[in-house]
């Protein structure tokens, strides 16, 4: 399949919606990531989601609306739902809500992006969209990573720039007792306590228990190279990190190295971030860079609070192995080459 790359014209966007109607999949820019969508109501667009990126079949989709209003058809509306969408809509947030079919649960949300905000428009019905990016790879944050991972095999990507954030919505289940976190992103816990719900966050999945967002169960974001990110990093963050690149680059191994402290830096490509926000922008778009530049990506994970909680969450999934300053460097690390391919 030829796939066109489309800059969000009129045209290329009622040719989108026409995509979209038809069961066809278009991929389009969100605040977040690129989603891949296709009409939530038609069970063969749905399905050729999964196909295109080789998704496990029990993880289920984001399904995106052009309005709370839109989001009602399909789920109870509750009193929660109504005060966090008034807060945060349109926005990075996924609200988990009871299906009106009886069904389980469905994830809604209203993003906040004027190319997604015209193709709900033109495609005149909610859009089901996982991010953009073949399964178990870093999400997507611009046309070319959607082109990487899914060219040749989707008809359509709307190019509308690099997005925003950088990292997914969160996801906030409100079908169970208590509002849980089940996905940490742009909008934070402190952020939903100050709308008046307070929220649990979900930290990590049990061995052997059901995880609750059948995402977390999963590889994921994972680069061709493996990911080493260094964890309740202190004031040595940079001459820990150096001390690691150095010794793989004694191995013949070429380090890159992400991370907030100066000293970081040195004979290997590098990174050197000034707030987390910019780390969480950048974070995905890099590891598809270094994956190509480096055999290992060396990281200093963010303090996890505010936005840096969703950073953690996908450096915990994307890396190879967590480590604190004083953890001697595995042998792995520098023996094993372009592992999680
Ligand atoms: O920012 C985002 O959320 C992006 C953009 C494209 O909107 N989408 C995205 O979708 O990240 P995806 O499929 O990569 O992640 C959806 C997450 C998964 O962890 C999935 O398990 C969870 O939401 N999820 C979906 N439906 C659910 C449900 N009914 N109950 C619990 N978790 C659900
Ligand atoms: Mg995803």
């Amino acid at each position: 399949m030829n796939t066109r790359i489309m800059a969000p014209t009129p045209e290329a966007l009622s040719f989108a919606g026409a995509l979209i109607r038809s069961a066809r999949l278009v991929a389009f820019p969100t605040e977040t990531v690129y989603g891949l969508g296709a009409s939530a109501l038609d069970d063969t667009g749905v399905a050729r989601i999964f196909a295109a990126k080789g998704r496990p079949a029990d993880n289920p989709l984001i399904v995106h609306v052009a309005s709370p209003d839109d989001a009602r058809f399909l789920v109870e509306w509750t009193k929660e739902a109504g005060r966090a969408a008034g807060h945060f809509w349109p926005g990075p947030l996924t609200l988990v809500l009871p299906a009106r079919n009886g069904r389980g649960t469905i994830a809604v949300r209203q993003p906040d992006h004027p190319v997604a905000e015209a193709l709900l428009r033109l495609a005149k019905r909610p859009i089901a969209a996982p991010s953009a990016n073949a399964s178990g790879r870093p999400s997507p944050t611009e046309a070319s990573h959607v082109e990487a991972d899914l060219g040749g095999i989707i008809p359509l990507i709307l190019d509308g720039g690099p997005t925003g954030f950088g990292v997914e919505s969160t996801v906030l289940d409100l079908a169970s007792s208590r509002p849980t976190i089940l996905r940490p992103g742009g909008v934070t816990p402190v952020m939903l306590g100050e709308a008046g719900i307070p929220a649990v966050v979900e930290r990590t999945v049990v061995e052997g228990a059901s995880p609750r967002a059948p995402g977390m169960k999963y590889r994921h974001y994972r680069p061709n190279v493996p990911v080493v990110t260094l964890v309740a990093a202190g004031r040595h963050a940079g001459a820990t990190l150096s001390r690691w690149a150095l010794e793989i680059t004694s191995h013949g191994v070429r380090p890159a190295v992400l991370a907030f402290d100066r000293d970081a830096a040195g004979a290997w490509p590098s990174v050197i971030f000034s707030s987390v926000e910019e780390m969480a922008r950048e974070l995905f778009r890099l590891m598809r860079t270094f994956e190509h530049d480096a055999d290992v990506i060396l990281v200093e994970a963010p303090e996890p609070e505010g936005i840096g909680l969703a950073v953690v969450n996908r450096l915990e999934k994307a890396s190879s192995v967590l480590l604190a300053e004083d953890d001697p460097l595995p042998e792995e690390v520098w023996r094993v080459r372009r592992s999680g391919a």
